[in-house]
């Protein structure tokens, strides 16, 4: 299976084997000086969470901090040093999800730092200059830390964002649970190989449902995260014939775009995959009446929120309230470098190649430094992370120039939409061969069976991961990573 134990022999298991992380050629910064304006510490360990209900037995998950799914609020411009400590019994890393950030501090063991051996620390400095909905989370056994829950909110406010009448974080994460509330396999093959492995206890923020208030006539801020491994939802809101309930999307990963309502969008839904935020703007009914969030997916709805209304909203305004423009920077699509990448099942061989003797040293020391899992059923032009039987980091995919504007044609070949997820930048989702999606910023972008979509971007530089984020499909081979100096 996937799950590693604690790789506490890990120095003493590298003695003689060259397992190499990247030369650091051309990357060096004139390092600024960081004055951090926020402190935090992050350990990661085990708490108790009652995920089958309030008269359930109790769930021992992972958490930052013993708080479930905890939020961090900070004004933008903040300077954030975030010390991790690691509590858990086996490797792990803090990645701050969609920050563009200098690259030291993205978290991917081996390819930007060593793996936080158990009771260990890591600093890590952040620059938190765009604002908007993120998240962190564990960037080592993602489907056994994660899968368990390990992931906190970082939302990153600016002042210049219209007044909201109410604001609600909803963290929507399953859960795979035996009925007495201990985890069952976070993986299984079949899963892996195809859609994932699906969590039956449905939650937002640690509850099978929230209910929430916001003042009659208000403008009530949604930030919904899909924190699961697996699951793809399809967010939709409903307010029945109240009069005056309106429902706007107003930012995708953080990242503000032109006000769309919602009934506007194909089927009035917003599909996110694992790792995928929205922030809705939802203009509550003038007077009573009930807002209902869902996830329409399917035959399999899910209504994760009810929004009541209490109070009345000072002045009625009438919306959408639009946030600022993103201070991104624009790619230039005429003057782009072009590159193509296409989602795979991996090959027969690749299988075959990466199937080392558990028992083999060298194949466990690559699979927990490379924080891998020991199947490889996926891969990206080919490639697998690692592909064949290699001992060291797999090449890149691909090298890009600092500072140059890249257009990235994503081709989905297998029969399972994929979540890519691009580390360190913020891109342009310019186009999509099925022709679904507005134009708009975002980190990780949903690649549906059969389709091909274009992202953008100004490469910034480092050594950044790709990656489908459904975990297991990242841990069992679709990943990869791009050199940009
Ligand atoms: Cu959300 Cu590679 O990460
Ligand atoms: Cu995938």
């Amino acid at each position: 299976g996937l799950s590693r134990r604690a790789f506490l022999g890990a120095g003493a298991a590298l003695g003689g084997l060259v397992l190499l992380g990247p030369t650091r050629t051309g990357q060096a910064r004139a390092a600024a000086p960081f004055e951090p304006t926020r402190t935090v510490t992050l350990g990661a360990g085990e708490t108790e969470l009652k995920l089958l209900g309030p008269d359930g037995p109790a769930t021992r998950i992972l958490a930052y901090d013993g708080v479930p799914f905890q939020t961090l609020r900070v004004p933008r411009g903040t300077r954030l040093k975030a010390e991790f400590v690691n509590g858990l019994d086996e490797g792990s890393t803090l990645h701050f999800h969609g920050i563009r950030m200098p690259n030291e501090f993205d978290g991917v063991p081996t390819l930007t730092q060593p793996l936080v051996q158990p009771g260990g620390r890591f600093t890590y400095l952040l620059p938190l200059d765009d604002p908007g909905t993120f998240f962190f989370h564990p960037h080592c056994d993602e489907t056994g830390q994660a899968g368990k829950g390990l992931a906190g909110v970082l939302v990153v406010e600016d002042p210049r964002d219209p007044a909201f009448d109410a604001e609600h974080v909803l963290c929507l994460k399953d859960w795979r649970l035996a009925e007495d509330g201990s985890f069952l396999p976070l993986t299984e093959p079949d899963g892996a190989s195809k859609a994932g492995t699906f969590g039956a206890t449905r939650t937002v923020n640690g509850a099978a449902s929230v209910e929430l208030t916001a003042p009659a006539g208000g403008h009530a801020r949604l930030r919904i995260l899909n924190l699961d491994s697996t699951r793809i939802m399809d967010i939709g809101v409903e307010g029945g014939e109240a009069e005056g309930f309106e429902a706007w999307l107003i930012a995708v990963d953080g990242h503000a775009l032109k006000p769309v309502r919602l009934d506007d969008l194909p089927d009035g839904i917003w599909r996110m995959g694992p790792a995928q935020r929205i922030d809705l703007d939802v203009r509550m009914p003038a007077d009573g009446g009930t807002v209902t969030v869902g996830d329409y997916r399917a035959s399999d709805i899910y209504h994760f929120a009810a929004i009541r209304t209490e109070g009345q909203a000072a002045k009625p305004r009438k919306g959408p309230l639009a946030l600022p423009k993103p201070e991104l920077p624009r790619p230039d699509m005429k003057k782009a470098a072009r590159f193509s990448f296409t989602l795979q099942q991996a090959t027969d061989a690749a299988v075959k190649n990466l199937a080392l003797p558990a028992d083999d040293p060298l194949a466990k020391a690559l699979i927990d430094s490379l924080c891998v899992g020991s199947t490889t059923y996926w891969g990206i032009d080919a490639e697998s992370w690692p592909a064949g039987n290699r001992r060291n980091l797999p090449p890149p995919l691909a090298r890009m120039t600092t500072g140059r504007s890249c257009r990235v044609e994503i081709r989905n070949e297998t029969r399972f939409p994929h979540p890519v997820h691009l580390h360190g930048h913020a891109f342009e989702v310019v186009s999509s061969s099925l022709d679904r999606l507005p134009r708009h910023f975002a980190d990780t972008v949903l690649v549906q069976p059969g389709e091909a979509v274009e992202i953008a971007f100004v490469a910034a530089p480092g050594d950044w991961a790709f990656h489908c984020h459904i975990l297991e499909h990242m841990e069992t081979g679709m990943m990869g990573w791009f050199r940009i100096v």
